[in-house]
């Protein structure tokens, strides 16, 4: 049984972290599905309750700078830069981790992904727990990350201890993972704070590519990711001839200019500019599942800023 909390009742939720049980959370992103850092059951529950590879490691959530030195040895300069002038908020950071931090939590490796969520109600969790907490996307893996705690509950009810059921996912995608182990530092996946806002920091900053995906140190970038059971497909409404949508098929849109003649849709979410589509498109790709539609059709999007991270999650979503 999955506790529902609220947050008046995160006394209980950080217990439960404590105690090496799992809890679903609210972040500024996306639901987390977290577990004690230290915790080697914990661990193992998020892995399991997900059905994750386990050659996929965890982001460890912090809410006070001395945490770093709990999970990471040598911390550069910049990485302190980027904590003060871009936290918190939707960026993770790859270090050195220290030896504290179990294999299981890094899948194997010798670096440790961090991050500090600005959403009040994960600030305060990882204040009452009082320890690093490693937490991955709150959804099956796989699938769609999910941006509401009924999507959660559609995933995981039952397969968690508990989830605190909050809202305030607005930016909708995951964080900016930045990886600062690797020489010259590398953005492994886009997010909301752009690859502008990082070169200020990082002025060689490079991007990894995607023929690249299978040989750098970030294994998730290689399982598939954020796929509803409705097949995606990008569209771009300038272009011509206008993609032939079947009319047997039941079918959906999500963009931000109205489909025009593009063909007669089931559902529709017509959003007002890039932000309001990042943090609606996952609720709206599972809507879609649950009204059996099986096609969906997502406008593409210029790829700058959050533009290109939104890109980013259709092009997987999309990718057979
Ligand atoms: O916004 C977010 O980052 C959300 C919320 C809950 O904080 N979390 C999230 O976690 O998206 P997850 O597990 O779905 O994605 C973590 C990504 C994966 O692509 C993983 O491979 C990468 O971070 N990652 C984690 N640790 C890493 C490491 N040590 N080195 C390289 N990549 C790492
Ligand atoms: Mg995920």
């Amino acid at each position: 049984m999955t506790e529902r909390l609220t947050a008046r009742q995160l006394d209980r939720a950080a217990d439960l972290l404590r105690g090496g049980g799992v809890v679903a959370f609210p972040t500024e992103t996306v639901f987390g599905l977290g577990g004690s850092c230290f915790s080697e059951k914990g661990i193992e529950s998020i892995f399991h309750a997900k059905g994750r590879p386990s050659d996929n490691p965890l982001i460890v959530h912090l809410a006070e700078m001395e945490q770093l030195h709990q999970v990471c040895n040598t911390v550069p300069e910049i990485a302190y830069r980027l904590i003060e002038a871009l936290t918190p908020g939707p960026l993770t950071i790859v270090l050195e981790k220290n030896k504290s931090v179990p294999h299981s939590v890094t899948a194997g490796l010798e670096s440790v992904a961090v991050r500090f969520p600005s959403h009040p109600i994960a600030q305060q969790l990882l204040r009452l727990a009082d320890i690093p907490i490693a937490a991955p996307s709150a959804n099956r893996s796989g699938g769609p990350s999910g941006t509401t705690w009924q999507s959660v509950l559609e995933d995981l009810d039952g397969r968690i201890d508990a989830i605190v059921c909050e809202e305030g996912c607005q930016v909708g995608v995951e964080s900016t993972v930045v990886d600062l182990q690797s020489n010259p530092p590398r953005i492994l996946r886009l997010g909301s704070i752009s690859y502008v806002q990082l070169s200020k920091f990082i002025p060689n900053l490079q991007f990894v590519e995607e023929g690249d995906k299978g040989k750098v140190n970030s294994p998730g970038l290689r399982h598939r990711h954020y796929q509803p059971r409705s097949r995606v497909q990008i569209v771009d409404l300038n272009s011509s001839p206008s993609p032939s949508i079947p009319s047997q098929e039941k079918v959906a849109y999500i963009g931000i200019d109205p489909p025009g003649t593009l063909g007669q849709f089931a559902m529709q979410c017509l959003c007002k500019d890039v932000e309001e589509y990042a943090a609606r498109m996952y609720e709206f790709m599972r809507e879609a599942d649950r009204n059996g539609i099986s096609q969906l059709y997502c406008q593409s999007v210029p790829l700058d800023g959050l533009g290109a991270a939104l890109m980013d999650r259709l092009r997987r979503a999309s990718q057979e």
